[in-house]
């Protein structure tokens, strides 16, 4: 094509589009969602909106992100050069919707022995990280209209994705654990009475995000049951199961219904890294293969997934968790004693078993004043509205802090920098 001939068609498509507001043209399901700006959004993700700060040193305790000295790099590098020597061809072609045979026997096995169950290749399918694979699941099953019970609080994202299906949301209080269930059930009765059908429930029951919560075995037990009665299917996010510091969580609702009605959803990204994007459903056969129906993104990377197969398959995962375990107790250790030393009357928490987050109340001061008055002594959290279907309206009081990312010094720091916080806008 001539340089002519490409201005003129450019001039004509510069005159029809020129001025256009593509916004008006989204469809319903992007339309539903808050805008984002491309430039803004970072590294960091986008669900959560952080804190900025000028500080020359600040301390950044936004978002559910491995601590950067643990990656695994060496191990990581070994088994990709291993595949471009051995089975470069195959890596570098298409690799299928369910995930590469191998990663998906190996994964099969590594949750069998973790959650005590029997589970073959056959039961998983390997999606980009644990969002993919819920957002998978809600196109699978999720019409616009649909009703879905979440926690509250919740993880935003996921909320994004059941949002962005058109669905309605309905919130069921975490609160105190022993009684979950049972509001779950109130709740289920009550949109019956009007008529109303719930379809999936979504829960993340271990070091939940962001209240670090755990689920114990009786409430899992109880919600399994009320689930099926009612045939609403859950949605089990694992993301940060296996990292707990001293006693692994009760057993999964997975194992409890023995793979009935529940749909589960792990990730290598907590336990590995974020940046690999690799995560997995799994489900009974029939929902894998009904998985599989709609997925038009052909597939993860088979490069990726090959290379994962001889990094987890050599078990070099396992020491690797072992590690990650004992450094995310020594920052919780850390976070908590700083918080207890200096900021004992601003702020009230329990302590979580695992997971990368503290979830905490503010005394005298709201979240959103403490967070800006935090940016101004460098600190970077999420305000507990970010996780709420109402946000403001919902919590003004709490806040989220992530204790995976910042090192061990940063984080004996953050009680004197929140003490000063509280002291420039509690009166
Ligand atoms: C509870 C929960 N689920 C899922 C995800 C998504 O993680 P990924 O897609 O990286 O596996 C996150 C990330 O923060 C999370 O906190």
């Amino acid at each position: 094509m001539t340089q002519t001939n490409v201005s003129t068609r450019a001039a004509i498509a510069a005159k029809h589009w020129e001025g256009q507001d593509v916004t008006e043209l989204l469809a319903r399901s992007a339309a539903v969602l808050p805008a984002i700006s491309a430039t803004e959004a970072g590294t960091q993700g986008r669900s959560i909106v952080f804190s900025r700060t000028e500080h020359a040193s600040p301390i950044n305790l936004g978002g559910g992100i491995p601590d950067p000295d643990s990656l695994p790099v060496a191990g990581l590098q070994a088994a990709i050069n291993k595949v471009f020597e051995t089975t470069s061809e195959p890596a570098l072609r298409y690799g299928g919707i369910f995930g590469f045979e191998d990663l998906r026997a190996v994964v099969a096995e590594r949750q069998g022995r973790i959650q005590g169950i029997k589970l073959s290749y056959e039961n998983f399918l390997m999606t980009h990280g644990g969002s993919g694979g819920i957002d998978a699941v809600c196109d699978t099953f999720l019409n616009p209209g649909d009703v879905c019970i979440v926690e509250r609080p919740h993880f935003s994202g996921s909320l994004r994705t059941i949002r962005g299906h058109l669905c309605e949301v309905v919130e069921v209080e975490l609160g105190e654990d022993e009684l979950f269930a049972e509001r779950v059930e109130e709740t289920l009765q009550r949109m019956e009475a009007e008529g109303k059908h719930a379809k999936l429930l979504y829960t993340v029951p271990d070091h939940h995000n962001p209240s670090g919560a755990t689920m114990s075995l009786a409430v899992r037990e109880k919600l399994v049951e009320v689930c099926a009665r009612h045939r609403v299917f859950i949605m089990e996010d694992m993301a940060y199961t296996e990292l707990y510091f001293d006693a692994p969580p009760p057993p999964s609702l997975y194992a409890v219904a023995d793979g009935h009605g529940v749909i589960q959803v792990g990730s290598f990204s907590k336990i590995i890294a974020t940046g690999l994007r690799v995560g997995w459903i799994q489900a009974r056969l029939p929902v894998i293969e009904s998985v599989g129906r709609v997925r038009f993104d052909m597939g993860g990377s088979p490069l990726l997934h090959r290379a994962l197969t001889l990094y987890v398959g050599s078990g070099d995962l396992e020491p690797h968790v072992d590690m990650l375990r004992g450094i995310y107790r020594r920052k919780c250790d850390a976070l908590v004693s700083t918080l207890r030393e200096h900021c004992e009357p601003y702020l009230r928490f329990e302590e979580p078993a695992g997971g990368f987050f503290l979830w905490a109340e503010c005394i005298g001061a709201t979240a959103q004043d403490v967070a800006e008055a935090g940016a101004e002594e460098g600190l970077t959290f999420a305000a507990g509205s970010n996780f709420y279907k109402d946000r403001e309206a919902a919590d003004t009081s709490h806040v989220r802090l992530a204790l995976s990312y910042a090192s061990l010094t940063e984080l004996e720091d953050v009680g004197p920098r929140f003490l000063r916080a509280f002291q420039r806008v509690v009166d």
